[in-house]
This record gives C-alpha cells, structure tokens and sequence, in this order.
C-alpha cells in the first residue's frame, strides 16, 4: 500500500465480499481511490476498515437490487468491477426473486449508471456455471449453447448479455470473467465452508450432498484477481470473456477426506446420493484457461494446494 493515489477512481460493487475485499486492497494499492458499493448481506466493513481509515476507500451502502441512483458514486469513475451476487445458488432454487433482484436488475443498474455517467469499463464476476452441464472438458469459453441450471446461472447469463449489449450500443468495453470455484479467506458458501460448518456440529459425521463423485477446480482467490487483473491489460476487444480457473479437479470425496483428516479422522462420511448434490448443482468443472495462460498469466497455487490452504483457512476462522 506505498503507491500514491494518482490513478482514476474505480467503483467495486461487492467490495466488502469474500474476492470483492482482496480485489479492493489490490487495486488500492496499485493507486486507485475505490469506492464500495455493498448491501452487507454476506460482505463484511471490518475487511475494508484499513483502507477507509487511510482515506483510500468510500463505503456506499446501496442495495443494487433497487432502483437506488447510483450515478453519484459513478460520476468520475474510470472503471466499475461488478462483483456484488447472491453467493448461495441453493436459496435462489428456493426464491428465484434473489437472483432476479441482486443478479439480473442489479447488472441492469450497474450498466445504466455506467451508461449515464460515462464509466466506459465494465469488469463482471460471472460463473462456469453459465455452461450449464458441458460435454467438453476442459470447456472453453467458446463452448455453447450456453444453458445454465439455476436461476443463479441465469442471472450471470443474462448479465453477460447486458453487458455485451451496453457494450456495443454505447461505446463501452466489458470483460466478462466466468470463476471455477474460487476460495480464500472469509468465504461464507461453497463445499470447504458447508463441511466445516457441519464437522463443527457434530465431529462425528459429516454429510456430503451427492455421491461425492463430482469434481471441480479449485483457485486460490489472490490468482484469480491476479488473472483479472492481467486479462483487463492486456486485452482490448469489445468484450473480453475469460474462463479462470487452475487446470486440476479435486472430487468432492476427496474434499471429505480431507476434512475429516484434519479432525483426528474419527467422522463417519454419509453421502446423500445422486450424480447432483442440489438441484443446480454442476458435478463435473474443468475450465479451459488456455486464453489466460496465453496471456502469462499463472496461478501460483493448483487446485489441491488451494483446497488444503481454504481448510486451514475456515478452520482458523471458525476457531476450530
Ligand atoms: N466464490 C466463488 O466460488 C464464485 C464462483 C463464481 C462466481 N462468483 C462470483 O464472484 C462474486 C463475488 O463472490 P464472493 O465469493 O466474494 O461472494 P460474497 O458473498 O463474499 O460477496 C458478494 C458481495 O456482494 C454483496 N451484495 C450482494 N447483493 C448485493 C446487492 N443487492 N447490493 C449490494 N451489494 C450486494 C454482499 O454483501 C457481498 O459483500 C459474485 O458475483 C459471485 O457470484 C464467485
């Protein structure tokens, strides 16, 4: 955090999220004044308490589901990072509102604020999950068509098409990142967080949703906003879609295993059954991330490294 703010200011929605916060303090200390754009449903202000007190970061508390006006955030901004979702795909089976709302309309008003207040960069945090159940592996961005299984999945779809309208109807340039899993500190959903959740409340069982066969990459969340970052220098298109991701699965047993390792072994692990573990769940990801490889960019931790460093991780902040 040495380098003087000499650069334009930028806006991250989700600021105060699980990436949204690692993303802040990296574009901060590269020289942006950031401006935060959270509701607090799953974020947290105490991540951002650093920057806002060094006078680095403005906190907005603005919910983006609502039609709130969001231009005098915008006004002078150079780029917006839309990072701001529901994280929890399940709760949006149960309500599809939730994905409707802080999904869908929220990019709606991401993009009409830009549109209005003449932000040209659009950055989006959109999901594998927009391939739906693919048939290539590792699939690439150019995979279609592109059918997703969860309102969730709909939502970052629809978004990638507003984002890709605005684009070339108003002069502006989007990039488009769809995210393996992606786990770090201060992550609230996800396999690693669920498991450790439960072996917390009964250290003699853990249940796995599913028959534990599927498989999934898993990265690190300081590589993925390294590749952003990378991918928004060194492309230029319209609109930059890039898949990001570590080239290795971890099965979901395996994930049980581990857990179970770390706590003296003795938890029976009890599968639900079935090739899904929830409706909408994507058993089988494997990303092809040759266009960001091509670009230099590397992750520094593979996908089992990332999975034990997310436990150890959970662990110390659960206190367990
Ligand atoms: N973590 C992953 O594995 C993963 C995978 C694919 C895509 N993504 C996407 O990456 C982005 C960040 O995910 P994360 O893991 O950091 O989740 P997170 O829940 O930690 O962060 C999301 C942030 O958005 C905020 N938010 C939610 N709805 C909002 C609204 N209506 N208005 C304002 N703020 C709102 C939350 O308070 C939170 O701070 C999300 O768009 C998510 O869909 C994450």
């Amino acid at each position: 955090m040495s380098t003087p703010q000499s650069k334009p200011p930028v806006v991250v929605t989700g600021g105060a999220g699980a990436i949204g916060t690692v993303l802040v303090h990296a574009l901060a200390d590269a020289g942006h004044a950031v401006r935060v754009i959270d509701n607090l449903s799953s974020g947290k202000r105490e991540r951002l308490r650093d920057l806002e007190q060094l006078g680095r970061l403005t906190f907005h508390s603005q919910d983006l589901g609502r039609d709130d006006d969001l231009r005098p955030t915008f006004r002078g901004a150079g780029e917006v990072w839309h990072l701001a979702a529901n994280p929890n795909i399940s709760l949006g089976t149960q309500n599809p509102r939730i994905d409707l709302e802080n999904g869908t309309l929220a990019m709606a008003h991401v993009l009409e604020a830009a549109r209005q207040t003449d932000v040209r960069r659009v950055l989006f945090a959109s999901s594998s999950v927009v391939y739906g159940m693919p048939t290539v592996f590792p699939t690439p961005e150019s995979y279609g068509p592109l059918l997703p299984e969860s309102q969730y999945g709909a939502s970052k779809l629809a978004s990638e098409a507003l984002i890709s309208a605005y684009c070339h109807s108003y002069g502006m340039r989007g990039w488009i990142f769809r995210f393996a899993n992606i786990v770090g500190p201060g992550m609230t959903h996800g396999v690693i967080p669920d498991f450790l959740q439960k072996i917390r409340r009964d250290p003699n069982r853990l249940e796995v949703l599913g028959d534990g066969r599927q498989a999934k990459s898993y990265l690190w969340v300081t590589d993925c906003v390294a590749g952003m970052r990378r991918a928004e220098e060194a492309s230029q298109e319209v609109v930059n879609v890039f898949n990001l991701g570590t080239e290795q699965q971890v099965p979901v047993r395996d994930i049980a295993q581990r857990v179970v390792a770390a706590f003296g072994g003795r938890a029976r692990i009890e599968y639900t059954g079935g090739r899904q573990g929830w409706p909408g769940d994507i058993p089988l990801q494997l990303l092809s991330v040759s266009k960001i490889l091509s670009l230099g960019w590397r992750p520094q931790y593979d996908s089992s490294t990332a999975v034990d460093m997310a436990i150890a991780a959970g662990r110390a902040e659960l206190g367990i």
